[in-house]
């Protein structure tokens, strides 16, 4: 099998308190006013917590979703619901919210957030790692992990929760301006290898993002880095 080439190498940060670290890069970028990339999944809460606290005032910020469930937005599967009440519910300024709205029809959810993310820089987008190496609701053997020509698209999920998702596609996330993964613990260690040590492949999506032009920086602890 010929292999995919690699663009960006990713940067691994390997520190304590990997929440923390992107809590703080999280702050930073909406004290700017820039545009951020929020994701769902079980590591991210705590940085939104340490987020809100550091920096109140997002109100020259925008937010963004890299993928939603297919779930009314009060729905406790819901992405936007986990960074409502760890996050935004905590802000004193609230930032302009682009959410996706898993409600809808999800064909009909996908084109209204294409047409919210299209023209657009992401300045930050925000990634968990799934434990089977996917990113955003990008899974292995999904359709939607092939979609080249459009920035959203929907599709089924490849994990649990499992309910159909929308999601950014593979071209939306390495058009940002930089990716930070935040992965934690042991039982994420084999997809960190698969997806950022050993060569791209589709089987491990996370992957994917060394073939884009965007930085990478992994900020994990020493257990997903695959330490003993
Ligand atoms: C989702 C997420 C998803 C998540 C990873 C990691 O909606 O499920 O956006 O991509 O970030 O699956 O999630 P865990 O930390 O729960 O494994």
């Amino acid at each position: 099998m010929t292999e995919i080439a690699e663009q960006t190498a990713p940067a691994f940060h390997v520190v304590d308190d990997p929440a923390a670290a992107v809590a703080e890069l999280l702050a930073a970028e909406a004290k700017r006013g820039g545009t951020l990339v929020l994701t769902g999944g079980s590591a991210v809460d705590r940085a939104y917590e340490l987020a809100a606290l550091h920096q109140p005032d997002w109100s020259q910020a925008a937010v963004f979703w890299g993928d939603e469930r297919c779930v009314p937005p009060d729905d406790e599967l819901s992405n936007y619901a986990l960074a409502r009440r760890t996050l935004l519910d905590r802000l004193a300024r609230l930032p302009d919210v682009h959410r996706i709205r898993g409600e809808l029809d999800p064909a009909e959810a996908a084109v209204e957030y294409e047409a919210a993310v299209k023209d657009v820089i992401l300045d930050l987008v925000l990634l968990g790692l799934g434990p089977d190496g996917h990113i955003a609701s990008l899974f292995h053997g999904s359709p939607q992990l092939h979609e080249r020509s459009r920035l959203v698209t929907d599709g089924p999920p490849g994990l649990e929760p499992f309910v159909h998702r929308v999601t950014l596609t593979l071209p939306a996330l390495v058009a940002a301006r930089r990716i930070v993964l935040l992965v934690t613990g042991q039982g994420k260690a084999e997809a960190v290898q698969r997806a950022f040590r050993d060569p791209i492949s589709e089987e491990a999506p996370g992957s994917l993002l060394r073939t884009g032009p965007a930085p990478i920086d992994i900020y994990l602890d020493a257990a997903a880095a695959g330490a003993r």
